[in-house]
């Protein structure tokens, strides 16, 4: 592990200086009023320290400044756009890391509409990266809530999902090449711009999900798709998640791959949404117990995709899987569905002491997942409140535990609801073949859990790759591991 130098403010000093001479002297902070969103989780659930931050522009600059900081035996914890949701980008209270951000390498350095590739920054922010794609008529289907402030060297250090995974796949199906900044401050250029290449093993799906513990993401190569020129959203009212299985079955077998989204959400989440938003309207009529959220897309211009859209619904009314079902007329009113669906975090948080859970099983178990997840902590934990939203086509389930704030007063009390409430959808998610963390990392919020539950083999192997690339522990210590 790092050796936690400097340990004097003699030789802090002598290291700042250093990197001022990299990065000039605007591009280093070290006072803490000004660190201070940088050593702390957008949640408020981790603070940590740091000797400063600094915010290099250049590959070449990243790489003199990891040199630096390995020489001085410091961490060293990179920071996208400090959205991850495990504490992953903070570093840890001992003081004794510097905190490095790419945001400043933010150029698009290549398009290739005809390779569709795209080759970026790690600083790049995912909306950017979106938009430019869609100037070029090609898409890059990532797309999360926090897609105007995340950026994409964090979305691959993270392999983040979001929404459109059903169709796309998370960001391990999205990128072609790295370049990464290794410990040792040697730079690794593998952008390729190759979809074949069987030339033994794939080195950068090993940094995909690394999550800052292997090296720092400088560059990537993404894939782009054709732009979908048709694009519907509909909202279904469902009385419950077998149903909404049915549904994405028969939406699945009628549209098949032009169903991008489906995402649903209990209907707590959506009064809750609705409660904090209160510029947002429920399109449907009457509650109802659960929601899908479903987007279509198709290349093709015309009404073909309304037309089978909603002949899909309409079936799907008529036998009983769905109780309602409202298609977005225009584009505003499309936005405005989505925007229910992208504003629940910031409304869980809004409402309590939250935690959200990131569990995936197969598609086929989430009915059983969600009935006992709720009748446990139901049982367990009566005073907490239980919400459900996912991406269900990827049973990719958040089981969101809110503590009321008048019960939970103190840390201690809370930290026990934590534990007892993880403690339940661990033992059901195992039960059921899942996984504890499906597209959020393991960061330092769920270091006990990946030793808990990854077979030790699995364990020892990736600490081998750990050490490998990083032997004196100086990348993103505490994470991971
Ligand atoms: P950070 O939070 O800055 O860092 C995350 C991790 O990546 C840290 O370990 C950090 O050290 C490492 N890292 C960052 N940049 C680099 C780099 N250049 N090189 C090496 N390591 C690096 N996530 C989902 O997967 N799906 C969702 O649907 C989703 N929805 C969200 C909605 C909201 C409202 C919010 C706030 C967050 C959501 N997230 C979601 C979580 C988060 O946005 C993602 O994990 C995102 O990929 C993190 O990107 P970031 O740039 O903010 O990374
Ligand atoms: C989502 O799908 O909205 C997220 O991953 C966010 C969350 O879990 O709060
Ligand atoms: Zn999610």
């Amino acid at each position: 592990m790092s050796s936690g130098e400097p340990r004097s403010q003699d030789a802090a000093e002598r290291l700042l200086r250093k990197l001022k001479e990299i990065v000039g002297d605007n591009h280093v902070l070290a006072a803490e009023a000004h660190m201070e969103k940088h050593l702390v989780d957008w949640r408020r659930r981790y603070r940590g320290a740091a000797v400063g931050v600094v915010f290099p522009r250049s590959t070449e600059e990243v790489a003199s400044v990891v040199k630096v900081c390995a020489d001085a035996g410091i961490g060293i914890v990179p920071q996208g756009g400090n959205t991850g949701m495990c504490g992953g980008a903070i570093p840890s209270p001992d003081g004794h890391s510097m905190v490095v951000c790419p945001g400043r390498m933010n150029r698009v350095r290549e398009i290739d509409p005809t390779n569709n590739t795209m080759t970026v920054e790690a600083g790049c922010i995912l909306a950017t990266i979106q938009e430019v794609a869609a100037d070029n008529d090609r898409l890059f289907p990532l797309s999360l809530g926090s897609e105007g402030s995340c950026q994409i060297g964090g979305n691959v250090a993270t392999n983040a999902g979001g929404t459109a995974v059903l169709r796309y796949g998370p960001m391990r199906d999205l990128v072609l090449g790295i370049e990464a900044v290794l410990p040792d401050g040697r730079i690794w250029n593998g952008l390729s711009r190759l979809r074949k290449d069987n030339t033994g093993y794939d080195l950068k799906q090993l940094f995909i999900g690394s999550e800052g513990t292997l090296g720092i993401i400088t560059a990537v190569v993404l894939k782009l798709y054709p732009k979908p020129h048709s694009q519907l959203t509909a909202l279904a009212a469902i009385l419950d998640l077998d149903l909404a299985l049915a549904l994405l079955s028969r939406l699945r077998s009628e549209l098949g791959d032009r169903i991008s989204n489906f995402e649903i959400m209990s209907r707590n989440e959506f009064a809750l949404v609705l409660a904090h938003n209160p510029e947002l309207v429920d399109p449907l009529d009457a509650a109802s117990p659960w929601y899908a959220f479903i987007e279509v897309t198709d290349t093709i211009v015309g009404d073909d995709l309304a037309a089978a859209l909603e002949e899909s619904l309409a079936a799907a009314l008529e036998s009983g899987i769905a109780t309602d079902a409202v298609i977005a007329a225009n584009l505003a009113q499309a936005a405005a569905i989505w925007r229910i669906r992208h504003s629940v975090t910031e409304a869980n948080i809004a409402s309590g002491f939250s935690i959200s859970h990131d569990t995936s099983v197969p598609v086929s178990q989430v009915p059983t997942f969600v009935a006992q997840v709720d009748a446990a902590i139901a049982a367990a934990l009566p005073e907490v409140s239980t919400y459900y939203v996912g991406h269900l086509g990827d049973g990719n389930i958040h089981v969101v535990v809110v503590f009321p704030r008048d019960t939970y007063a103190t840390q201690d009390h809370f930290d026990d609801g934590v534990r007892a409430a993880n403690a339940i959808v661990d033992r059901i998610t195992v039960a059921l073949g899942g996984s504890i963390s499906a597209e959020h990392g393991i960061g330092q919020s769920n270091v006990g859990r990946l030793l808990q539950f990854k077979p030790p083999l699995e364990i020892e192997f990736m600490r081998s790759i750990k050490d490998l690339f990083d032997p004196r522990g100086i990348m993103n210590p505490g994470k991971l591991f």
